[in-house]
């Protein structure tokens, strides 16, 4: 059958193993062996060696047999060294492979050929399977190899409720919980695990971080042990978020101060409890005194005190505790200028260096605000020096777009990486200070926040694995490339033509940075409504509230800032030679620029453009390049199998609408805060729009919008009747073909019929069923409702009268913000 035909929804996401067609790709696996020998009994060697002949059987054809022993026939041979010596003494073992290395080697034996698998233990076994399958599946040449991760900890958190939801997924519900319990069927808690092994993933926090205290009551524990079960074959050790006040809500004791000697007790108890029914449990994740979560700081207690408690009762089973450095107060005061959120982390820890038990591990988000689409890296990275660490990125693209934009963010995470902080004036990038090598730590790593959820391909967007895969690759090797990474993503995920390798690889490589330029330039941060869901645009959202992630903006200038020597002192956190780059405005780079500076508009960057300007150009460069994906895969159609190359496509052409939403709202707000015009006459100035609320109405009203700059003149229509209503315009077009694009609100409860008349004659038809818009629901006017639909190739004449007609449905009063009549 031909691979590209069949229909495919993504649920094997990278691990699809489609059977190779080509005849000479096939030649080179002609002489590969047929027979596998699982030398080890183990679950995880077990399914190392189920995996083999699954992948090689799918990919080639033919059999693959599994067998116990060394058959008298080529075979490949999987193993943990110990193992393979007693089958093959004359093996020559690696000289030091670490538990989790695996390596891969040749070996003649009795005129037969051995391919040797071997493991430092089991799950280096199943790693080095997977990676000799990613071989066949690039079509790549296997040769020995032999590979470490760069870190103990490579872990993903979930961050599910126990109820089924999952706070900030944008994926369906959760694959573990439903109604407070623990799911019947963990099928999906299988191949999740399968996936993470994949890439060499091997731990898994299961529940939100905002920590639900049922989460400890022994029958959720016995609940909980099933999804323990289910992904520890594939290596991945469960581990939970805790709330610090369990021991006196779960414990019923009178208090929760870590230093009482009853809640240390309670807290080895539970521990002791845990590790009977999930023996190899990876330990507790902290979110402590933190947007309103309770903390050691209602007993005057540090963090440090917390954490200890904690990992004196992890330690004899070999557990660790992840304590969030995510620790800041939300309700700080908006008029002091030297007020900063930012600080908060260093403030926070900076003097509990070396304070911490051995397995206690900070993660520390990448940057100091919050997943912002650019931030610089936290400076507590290079302030830890005595101090495990981890850092926390997060693949679920809460503020880049949430699974409805196409946001590749290897990219952005190489670059916190790859910052050198220069601690004690030496090379310190921020990937070795993870790994532990910079300052000898004994564990650290990776975490990422993922929540995948029930949907087919587990987070929505057909290209949002890509981000999944590259947080695994990047935790197992920091030193590998985009270009790397997003190649193999592609050709496992959609083949080997060149046209569909090259056409994705550029879609996505580029996709960040232009998110990023229709979002939030210059080191402002996503400009999304941050008290909000923190989807579409809501510039000011930011501004005049506890939460500290101020613009600072007025009409005469704009940024925060966050310097030593006039602002609230955050670049001197960071050791001095960064803190020189950052503190001076000839060397600050332009793409922090506001995130460390507070300048005037008309401020010229490095770039010898204004930031005004800038604003403008990015945006309209942004929405140009997002308007470029639809036409760019329909090159491909025919090339992938269509329910993907359909899925991708209107969710690329929901893209290209909503980057205009975001161009107007940020550009306008910008124009009117600023009072400077855009240079090139765009902003504000759209002869080709027609508003809603200008033409001539039957049945629909005028309304506000808000914020104001998530609509086209700050105004819409809506429908409040049963029958429908219609809006009505004459057209002195030109003669000629044109794009009609409706601007339009998908609000989630109803779903409005819109149809489009020319003269009379239906020209389109649609339905406002909101299958692209957000995920989350919204059931207000605004720039994440906001959206678009265009028909194409319109002939239009002088005096032509077109109508729009909307049918109002549930609650949605088919609202209408203007419609836009372009020549294609
Ligand atoms: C963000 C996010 C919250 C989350 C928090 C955290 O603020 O919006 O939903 O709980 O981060 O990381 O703890």
């Amino acid at each position: 059958m031909c691979g590209v035909a069949q229909a495919e929804n993504g649920a094997t996401g990278w691990l699809r193993y489609s059977r190779i067609t080509e005849p000479s790709a096939l030649q080179q696996y002609r002489l590969l062996p047929r027979r596998i020998v699982q030398s080890d009994t183990s679950p995880i060697g077990g399914n190392a060696a189920a995996e083999l002949a699954r992948g090689l059987r799918s990919m080639l054809g033919g059999q693959f047999q599994v067998d116990a022993t060394l058959p008298d026939a080529d075979a490949f041979v999987l193993g943990t060294p110990d193992e393979l010596h007693r089958l093959l003494p004359q093996w020559k073992r690696p000289s030091m492979l670490a538990p989790e290395a695996f390596a891969l080697s040749k070996l003649d034996e009795h005129g037969h050929h051995l391919w040797i698998v071997a493991g430092g233990r089991e799950k280096g076994e199943l790693y080095g399977v997977f990676h000799l399958l990613e071989q066949v599946a690039e079509q790549r040449e296997i040769v020995p190899n032999a590979e470490a991760p760069s870190a103990a900890i490579r872990w993903v958190n979930q961050w599910d409720n126990l109820d089924g939801s999952i706070e900030r997924g944008y994926a369906g519900r959760s694959i573990f919980f439903d109604g407070g319990h623990v799911r019947a069927d963990l099928t999906r808690v299988s191949e999740y695990g399968r996936l993470l092994a994949s890439v060499g993933l091997n731990g898994c926090t299961v529940n939100n971080v905002n920590s639900d205290l049922r989460t400890l009551q022994p029958e959720m524990l016995r609940e909980l042990a099933r999804i323990a079960d289910a992904l520890r074959p594939w290596g991945v050790r469960m581990s939970l978020s805790v709330d610090l006040s369990s021991p006196e809500v779960v414990g019923h004791l009178s208090t929760f101060d870590p230093l009482d000697p009853r809640v240390a007790a309670w807290w080895q108890q539970k521990t002791d409890e845990i590790y009977k029914l999930i023996p190899d449990f990876g330990g507790f994740v902290v979110k402590a005194d933190s947007e309103g979560r309770p903390g050691p700081s209602q007993y005057g207690r540090t963090p440090a005190v917390a954490a200890n408690v904690l990992a004196r009762a992890l330690k004899p089973h070999h557990g660790i505790v992840l304590y969030r450095g995510f620790v800041y107060n939300h309700h700080l005061d908006w008029h002091d200028l030297k007020a900063d959120r930012a600080r908060a982390g260093y403030d926070n820890f900076r003097a509990l260096d070396g304070k911490f038990e051995p397995n206690v591990v900070i993660q520390i988000k990448h940057g100091p605000i919050d997943f912002q689409v650019r931030e610089p890296v936290s400076p507590l990275f290079a302030a830890l020096r005595h101090t495990s660490q981890a850092i926390e990125l997060q693949v679920t693209q809460e503020y880049a777009g949430q699974q409805r934009h196409m946001v590749f963010l290897v990219p952005m995470w190489k670059i916190a990486l790859d910052t050198d902080m220069r601690a004690g004036n030496r090379s310190t990038p921020v990937k070795e200070i993870v790994e532990g090598k910079s300052f000898h730590q004994p564990l650290g790593g990776f975490v990422a926040v993922v929540n995948v959820g029930l949907d087919d391909d587990w987070l929505h967007h057909p290209m949002a694995m890509a981000n999944l895969y590259g947080y695994g690759k990047l935790a197992w090797n920091p030193n590998l490339t985009t270009d790397q990474i997003i190649d193999g993503w592609t050709r496992l995920t959609f083949g080997n033509n060149p046209l569909v390798v090259s056409t994705i690889d550029d879609l996505q490589r580029n996709s960040w940075h232009t998110y990023e330029q229709y979002t939030g330039p210059l080191g402002l941060g996503t400009l999304t409504d941050i008290i909000g869901i923190h989807y579409g645009p809501g510039i000011e959202s930011a501004e005049r509230n506890g939460w500290g992630q101020w613009i600072r903006a007025d009409h005469k200038g704009i940024g925060m800032d966050r310097t030593v020597a006039t602002g609230t002192g955050y670049i001197g956190q960071y050791p001095p030679e960064l803190a020189k780059v950052y503190e001076s405005l000839a060397t600050c780079p332009d793409e922090l620029l506001l995130f460390m500076h507070h300048v005037p508009y008309n401020y010229v960057l490095h770039s010898g453009k204004t930031v005004i300007q800038h604003v403008y150009d990015s945006h309209y460069d942004g929405a140009a390049t997002a308007a470029t994906y639809a036409p760019r895969w329909e090159k491909l159609h025919g090339l992938i199998d269509d329910e993907r190359y359909q899925r991708t496509l209107a969710l690329f052409e929901y893209q290209a609408g909503h980057a205009i939403v975001w161009r107007d709202a940020v550009s306008e707000w910008f124009l009117r805060m600023s009072g400077i015009p855009d240079a090139k006459g765009r902003v504000g100035h759209d002869p080709n729009r027609i508003e809603a609320e200008a033409m001539q109405g039957d049945g629909y009203t005028p309304v506000d919008v808000t914020p104001w700059e998530t609509a086209s003149g700050g105004k819409a229509v809506v429908c409040n009747r049963a029958v429908a209503c219609t809006l009505t315009t004459k057209l002195e077009k030109p003669e000629g073909i044109y794009n009609i694009a409706v601007q339009y609100f998908d609000i989630h409860p109803g779903t409005a019929q819109y149809e489009l008349l020319l003269n009379g004659k239906p020209i389109t038809h649609w339905a406002a069923n909101n299958i692209v818009p957000p995920a989350v629901s919204d059931k207000k006017l605004d720039g994440h409702t906001s959206t678009r639909f265009t028909v194409h190739g319109v002939w239009l004449a002088p005096g032509d009268r077109l109508v729009l007609s909307g049918v109002a449905n549930g609650a949605e009063p088919a609202p209408v913000d203007y419609i836009e009549i372009t020549r294609p």
